[in-house]
C-alpha cells in the first residue's frame, strides 16, 4: 500500500504471519531516469522475505531497464507489475488499471519484466472496469488472463472489484475463482475486504480453488489479524470459536516494536510514520480517543511507552 507499507510495517506483518510482503508501487520511469530516491522506497530488511518489488507504469522501455535495477540492487523475491490501480495520477498516466484494456501494451510490459530478471514475477489486477457491479465488466479481467496466459507470469493477485467500485462496496470472489480455472498451473490470490478470521474463512471455503488471500486495510493496527486467520482457518473441522482479538497488553507490545522499528529505519522522520499506526491500533478501545490525542504528540519510542504505560 502506496505511503503505508514500509520497511517497518512489512517486519511487523511477516513477524506475526504474514506469508510474503510487498513493497509500495514504484514507478518505472522514476526508477528510468533518476533511481536514488525509489531504491529508497523499496529497500528493505531480510526480515521482510519473501519480499516482493511491485512496480508501476506504462513503457515497456521502462519496465525492462527498472527490472533490470530493482532485480540487481535491490534482490527482492520477486517482482510484481502493478494493473489495479485506480488513483486518478496514475490512471490518467494509462498507467494501473487503465492498462487493463490495452492488452497488447500489457503484453508488452510483462514480457519486458519476465525478460529481464530471473525473479518469480507476477501481476496485480482488478475485477473489470466498465462499471460498479463486476458483473458488468467481467470481460476486463477474464479477457486480460485469457489473453495473457501463455506469458511466463507465476502468480495473480485479483482485487475483487471494479475500477468504478474503488475501494469500498462488495467483492467479487466469483471472478477470482473463475480466473483460477483459467489458469490452474499459475498462482491466483484473491483480494478486497478480508477484515476478520471469520470473513477470510468463509471466502476460502466457499471458493477453495482459490490458492490465497491478499490483505491490505485489514491489517492496519491488526498485523495480528495473518496469525489470526491462520489459526482459524487451521481448526476447520473442530468445534471452535472465532479469536478473540488480543489482550490490550499484546497490543502494547506489538505497537512499541513497530515504533522502535520506525524510529531505527527512519530516525526523526519515524514520529510522523508511526503516527497513523498507532491511532489504528488503538481504533474501538475505551478511552481511545484521548489516548490518540497524546500518542499522536510523541517523540520518541520512549514517550510512546511512558503514554502507553
Ligand atoms: C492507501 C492505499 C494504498 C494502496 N497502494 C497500493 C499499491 O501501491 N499497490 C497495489 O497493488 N495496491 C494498492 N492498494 C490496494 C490494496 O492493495 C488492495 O488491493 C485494496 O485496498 C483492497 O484490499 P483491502 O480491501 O484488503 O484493503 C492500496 C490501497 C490503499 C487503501
Amino acid at each position: 500500500m502506496a505511503g503505508i507499507t514500509d520497511s517497518a510495517f512489512r517486519q511487523i506483518c511477516r513477524e506475526n504471519s504474514a506469508d510474503v510482503t510487498y513493497s509500495e508501487m514504484a514507478s518505472v520511469s522514476a526508477l528510468f531516469y533518476k533511481p536514488q530516491k525509489t531504491l529508497e522506497l523499496v529497500r528493505f530488511n531480510k526480515k521482510e522475505r519473501p519480499y516482493v518489488v511491485q512496480l508501476f507504469g506504462n513503457k515497456p522501455e521502462h519496465f525492462a531497464v527498472a527490472t533490470k535495477i530493482i532485480s540487481k540492487e535491490v534482490k527482492p523475491d520477486g517482482i510484481d507489475i502493478n494493473f489495479g490501480c485506480p488513483a486518478k495520477k496514475v490512471f490518467k498516466h494509462g498507467s494501473g488499471c487503465a492498462l487493463m484494456p490495452q492488452i497488447e501494451l500489457a503484453r508488452e510490459i510483462i514480457s519486458a519484466v519476465c525478460g529481464n530478471t530471473t525473479l518469480p514475477v507476477s501481476i496485480k489486477i482488478r475485477a473489470g472496469i466498465g462499471g460498479k457491479d463486476a458483473s458488468q465488466c467481467v470481460s476486463t479481467a477474464i479477457k486480460f488472463i485469457k489473453k495473457t496466459k501463455d506469458l511466463p507470469y507465476s502468480a495473480v493477485m485479483v482485487h475483487g472489484r471494479t475500477y468504478e467500485g474503488g475501494f469500498s462496496g462488495p467483492v467479487d470472489w466469483e471472478i477470482i475463482s473463475q480466473i483460477k480455472k483459467i489458469i490452474p498451473e499459475k498462482i491466483v490470490l484473491g483480494n478486497g475486504g478480508i477484515t476478520t478470521p471469520e470473513n477470510a474463512l468463509e471466502v476460502l471455503q466457499k471458493y477453495p480453488n482459490i490458492d490465497g488471500l491478499g490483505i491490505a486495510r485489514g491489517a492496519w493496527g491488526k498485523p495480528y489479524l495473518f496469525e489470526q486467520i491462520k489459526k482459524y482457518v487451521h481448526t476447520i473441522g473442530a468445534v471452535h470459536e472465532p479469536p478473540l482479538p488480543p489482550v490490550f497488553s499484546k497490543i502494547k507490545k506489538i505497537m512499541l516494536t513497530h515504533a522502535k522499528l520506525i524510529f531505527a529505519d527512519k530516525s526523526e522522520m519515524g514520529k510522523f510514520e508511526i503516527r497513523k499506526h498507532l491511532a489504528w491500533y488503538i481504533k474501538g478501545f475505551p478511552g481511545a480517543s484521548e489516548l490518540r490525542q497524546k500518542l499522536v504528540r510523541a517523540e520518541s519510542v520512549k514517550e510512546i511507552k511512558e503514554i502507553l504505560r
